[in-house]
């Protein structure tokens, strides 16, 4: 099915199922430990053995010499492979320039140089320990990004907005801000780590692992084995969180893809949790100099916003500017992004990469800004909401709602209730704040497919390999399929992950959601084509309703059109340019935080959180709250904790597991709130809908920050935003 038109009115305007608070269809199976996750799963293959992956501890170097011997006579060891047998192995793609493994190159600390096979996990670990490497250490370039040309400005990248007259319009406006904000590298510290079971049978292999995107993953596998595509199947029915992390295949599937293929026995590999910050990607630090300008009215006029990050190669780095191109009018721009080659591990995509860091520091500056035009800062971004393309005046937004979430936002929350005056309101020993930020991102869509079936018992098993990474895909996807062809969503069944079933959009980047039941729509509607063909009607004569099909004064359950034999419909929808060329489509928000600071000792708690969110039809306001508070509490941990600390000398992150590496508990969060406006985005898709996962995290963070100043009177430009960085600004007592 192709998209080429916006939607006009369709069933999903008077959806029964879609739009539903539908609990989650594989809940029973989390809650009771049944949805096995990819290191679980001990019965898909017979005859299992462990593979422990082992790291270099070099940053930048060259391996000498890799002695075995030791290892190779430990109990239980089954085999060795290591980095000096094979040729490198690179990703595919140019947006994830990644070494899996092989050569004797070292890039970055923690890459993996060899897999330990053993009988047992304790005796691969055991062994793993016993491997003596030799190495030739080099020392390795720019492990400090503010030391780099890049940071200082001295670097001259093409722009990825220039409009108007910036400089110009800087030096003559009447109100100006200029200043440097700077977010940490961060861990994306999902629950489950990487990990992959493998096995050949010939030239054929099987990989159970935990990725969120699987012919990505396909593609990627096919590659690094050296067979066809035809050749690899991926499975991955259950994720324990992403983030990013698994957008791209990582060591743990390489491994033990060729362990297994080394030792002729399925191989398990998970990567321990203090391998993964330096093994595989993380989001890249930034700098971020952001200068902005206004008339007298509180009306920007220019913007400019210079963005420094760590890339191991060209590609990669946080590109903290995506936002600012498109969020705020201004009729002057000057956006730069300037990734620094570094030593470090690669950077690459963690929950919603660009905006977060983007907004982080953009979210701040906007308040700044707001204070030096002596304006509220939701009065300020209201004036300066643009309705069009701001680079690209030609272009509007296809529907864009920012005023309103601010105004529903501020009126919920109690804005107006708020005093001004920073550090100026106590409750006993604490301080109290409140901050507020605007959210941006857009909403991208891939072109997603599925298979229907119709069953002689009346119900309807959808197959897609669409992931589920704790989204509720399931949900969603199934509630689609029941809307289409008129059954109770009790009568769906949905299956998901498998490269046996069609390709989807996968996860990521906010747009699995609205893709993947974009593709079951259209795969239901080659679904109602085969059964009115059965029926020797036109499609669009029959009505599908409580689960009957009915066709002028005929009635048929779903069930017997088929006569005993299952009716199958597949497709894909595929999104027409239009989508890009006619218009920007994208999600918007607001977010409002109370926050507490301890008069004496600076400790910053989370008191009440609100979020508005402008994401189209929402298809599950359940799933949805659930993916926007979790966005929320993510970013929490980025504006309080999160901060992947880097050794300096030798190229490494040092705080490498979540001992060191702190994310927010259920303690820190005592109240969270979501209210979805009622829009609809006849642009996005049939369904109308958009992504809300990344959404509920864009601006979060500034909010936070902001608050801290409201009650602190300290503004923290350097996140995350910790008790030593305001103590000394505190306000006497
Ligand atoms: Mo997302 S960071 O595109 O999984």
């Amino acid at each position: 099915m192709e998209f080429n038109n916006p939607a006009g009115n369709n069933l999903f305007d008077k959806a029964k199922v879609v739009g539903q608070p539908i609990r989650r269809l594989e809940g029973p199976l989390k809650v009771t430990g049944r949805a096995a996750y990819a290191y679980e799963r001990h019965d898909v293959a017979s005859g299992q053995v462990y593979g422990y992956p082992v790291g270099s501890a070099i940053a930048k170097g060259r391996i000498t010499g890799i002695d075995t011997s030791a290892a190779e006579a430990a109990p239980g060891v089954i085999g060795i492979v290591t980095t000096l047998e094979h040729d490198p192995i690179e990703g595919v793609f140019d947006y994830d320039p990644v070494r899996h493994f092989g050569g004797n190159e070292v890039l970055h600390y923690h890459q993996a140089i060899a897999v330990v096979v053993a009988e047992t996990f304790e005796q691969a670990r055991a062994a793993a320990n016993l491997l003596k490497v030799d190495y030739a250490r080099d020392e390795g370039a720019n492990f400090t990004l503010s030391s780099t040309p890049e940071a200082a400005g001295e670097t001259d990248p093409d722009p990825a907005q220039s409009t108007g007259d910036f400089d110009a319009a800087f030096a003559s406006a009447a109100v100006t801000l200029d200043e440097t904000y700077t977010t940490p590298a961060e861990s994306h510290s999902m629950m489950e780590p990487h990990a992959t079971i493998a096995a050949w049978d010939g030239d054929r292999v099987t990989l159970w692992t935990s990725n969120q995107m699987i012919e990505w993953g396909r593609q990627s596998f096919a590659k690094a084995f050296g067979v066809p595509a035809d050749n690899v199947r991926v499975d991955c029915p259950y994720l324990g969180g992403g983030f990013g992390a698994k957008l791209f295949v990582r060591s743990d599937a390489v491994l033990a893809g060729l362990a297994a293929r080394k030792v002729g026995r399925p191989v398990k590999v998970t990567l321990p949790r203090p391998m993964i910050a330096n093994n595989t990607t993380h989001r890249g630090e930034t700098i971020q100099r952001i200068r902005l300008a206004a008339d007298a009215q509180g009306r920007l006029t220019a913007i400019g916003h210079h963005n420094a990050t760590n890339a191991l190669t060209e590609a990669g780095g946080e590109d903290a500017t995506l936002p600012t191109v498109a969020f705020y009018a201004a009729a002057n721009r000057q956006v730069v992004n300037a990734p620094a080659h570094m030593n470090l591990p690669n950077s690459n995509a963690m929950r919603a990469p660009g905006e977060t860091a983007g907004l982080m520091a953009f979210e701040i500056a906007m308040d700044e800004m707001a204070a030096k035009c002596g304006m509220d800062p939701v009065a300020f971004r209201i004036a300066n909401d643009t309705q069009v393309d701001p680079g690209n005046p030609d272009v509007p937004f296809s529907d864009r709602h920012f005023v309103e979430c601010l105004e529903r936002g501020a009126a919920a929350f109690g804005w107006s209730n708020r005093n001004t005056a920073p550090g100026a309101t106590r409750d006993g020993a604490w301080l109290i704040g409140h901050g507020v930020a605007g959210a941006y991102r857009p909403a991208p869509v891939m072109t997603s497919g599925a298979r229907v079936a119709l069953t002689p018992d009346g119900r309807l098993r959808v197959e897609s390999d669409m992931t589920d990474i704790g989204t509720g895909s399931y949900t969603v996807m199934g509630q689609t399929a029941a809307e289409v062809l008129g059954l109770p969503f009790e009568a769906v069944s949905v299956e998901l992950g498998d490269s046996a079933y069609p390709v989807s959009a996968g996860s990521g980047g906010q747009w699995g959601a609205a893709s993947a039941t974009a593709g079951v729509y259209a795969a239901c509607v080659a679904l109602r084509e085969a059964i009115a063909e059965r029926l020797g009607v036109q499609e669009g004569d029959l009505t599908f309703e409580d689960g009957m099909v009915r066709h002028g004064n005929t009635s048929t359950p779903l069930g017997e059109v088929g006569g005993g034999e299952e009716i199958v419909g597949e497709d894909s929808i595929e999104f027409g340019s239009f989508r890009s060329d006619d218009a920007l489509v994208a999600t918007f928000g607001a977010h409002f935080v109370e926050v507490g600071v301890h008069a004496y000792t600076g400790e910053i708690r989370v008191r009440r959180m609100l979020a508005v969110a402008d994401s189209g039809r929402i298809l599950n306001p359940m799933t949805a709250r659930s993916q926007m508070i979790g966005a929320m509490t993510m970013g929490v941990g980025g504006a309080l904790m999160e901060e992947l600390a880097v050794d300096e000398r030798y190229g490494f992150f040092v705080n490498h597991d979540l001992a060191g590496y702190e994310v927010p508990v259920h303690l820190d969060i005592p109240e969270q709130e979501v209210i979805f406006l009622e829009t609809t985005d006849p642009y996005s898709t049939p369904l109308k809908a958009k992504g809300v996962g990344e959404l509920g995290l864009c601006g979060v963070a500034a909010a936070l920050a902001n608050a801290v100043t409201n009650a602190t009177g300290v503004r923290v430009r350097d996140y995350p935003v910790t008790l030593d960085k305001i103590i000394d600004g505190l306000p006497s007592a």
